[in-house]
């Protein structure tokens, strides 16, 4: 499958801004250099953080005018690593960096049935995906769960548009979505092995559809994901990386990642998508005080219980329930020669 990877810089300017549900908001750029952006595709946009550089990345839902207009939808992350917080004051007519649409989540052709599942913000990579499948007349559900109405971005538009091929699932009314029950309904379908899921949201909601996936022995090709590596088992806190290789302790602050501050102290560090998902920044554990929050789906669920490698672009180490009362910071130390 074609993979587009424009990571070309530009000046993107913003010319609408607004709140689209509680916590989140909508924002359109127009791109210098403008190129139109397909189903799964993302931009990066490299925001300055307290002074520092820093590349983040937002679904494009929707891209209109040849990519002229490319719409983004940003929630205001209560543990944000900056980020968030920077895209929620950008008002119309303020520039910014950013890439041309990259793609690393292409919609396949010609499955017999599409399940789309949103779990909260993640509904912003898949919004453009479920309007093509409509327009292509495919087979298709799109299951969006979230904790509130409140702050489900799309939620009135897409019950419009896509009717009831629509699922919707709220925390708060008690009405949760099941993923064994879910995934088990694909399993027992006669299209099971032509049904293909995608899936962006938390990294828990992630990994159990992906433990349930392959429970019931599906083709692991027909599960894709998009992640931002932003959502953990745990709020981000401070913690401190050690490299005895390197005779160094590096500080992570809560609205930092460990390979941006790893970066920051000049330790060099190799990485690639800095989303948890291709691998290239996995080192070597040797010892943490506390628990790893591993954030990323790159390595098994019993590589992430053995504590014995992490990604460094979004795993965190965190004090957890393993020292309730402790004041010292988690720590983690890592083989970095
Ligand atoms: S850079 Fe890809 S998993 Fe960290």
């Amino acid at each position: 499958m074609a993979v587009n990877t424009q990571t070309w810089w530009q000046k993107g300017r913003v010319a609408e801004c607004d709140e689209l549900a509680e916590g989140v908001r909508r924002i359109v750029l127009c791109p210098d250099r403008p190129v139109h952006a397909a189903p799964g595709t993302h931009v990066d946009l490299r925001l300055d953080l307290d002074g520092h550089a820093r590349k983040r990345s937002y679904s494009v839902v929707r891209s209109e005018d040849g990519g002229r207009r490319l719409t983004l939808g940003v929630q205001l992350a209560p543990t944000s690593r900056g980020g968030s917080r920077h895209m929620h004051g950008l008002e119309v007519g303020d520039v910014v960096e950013m890439t041309g649409p990259v793609q690393s989540f292409p919609l396949g052709v010609g499955a017999d049935r599409y399940v789309l599942v949103a779990g909260g913000i993640g509904i912003t990579a898949l919004v453009a995906m479920a309007e093509t499948l409509r327009r292509r007349g495919a087979d298709y559900t799109l299951v969006l769960a979230g904790r509130s109405r409140r702050v489900m971005a799309y939620l009135d538009h897409l019950v419009d548009t896509h009717g009831d091929r629509v699922r919707v699932f709220v925390d708060d009314e008690d009405v949760r979505l099941d993923v064994e029950s879910l995934v088990g309904e694909v399993a027992g379908s006669p299209a099971a092995t032509r049904t293909e899921m995608y899936m962006c949201g938390p990294i828990r909601l992630m990994d159990a559809i992906r433990r349930a996936w392959a429970a019931h022995d599906l083709p692991e090709p027909n599960l894709r994901f998009e992640t931002f590596g932003s959502s953990g088992a745990w709020a981000a806190e401070d913690f401190v990386v050690h490299l005895p290789q390197l005779d160094r302790s590096v500080h992570v602050s809560r609205d930092s990642s460990m390979l941006d501050a790893l970066e920051d102290a000049g330790v060099e560090v190799m990485w690639d998508c800095r989303k948890g998902e291709c691998g290239i920044c996995q080192v070597k554990v040797l010892d943490v005080s506390g628990r790893i929050d591993h954030r990323d789906v790159f390595l098994s669920q019993q590589q992430k219980e053995a504590y014995a490698s992490l990604c460094l672009c979004v795993a965190r180490a965190a004090r957890g329930d393993s020292e309730s009362g402790s004041a010292d910071p988690a720590a983690v130390t890592l083989h970095l020669p």
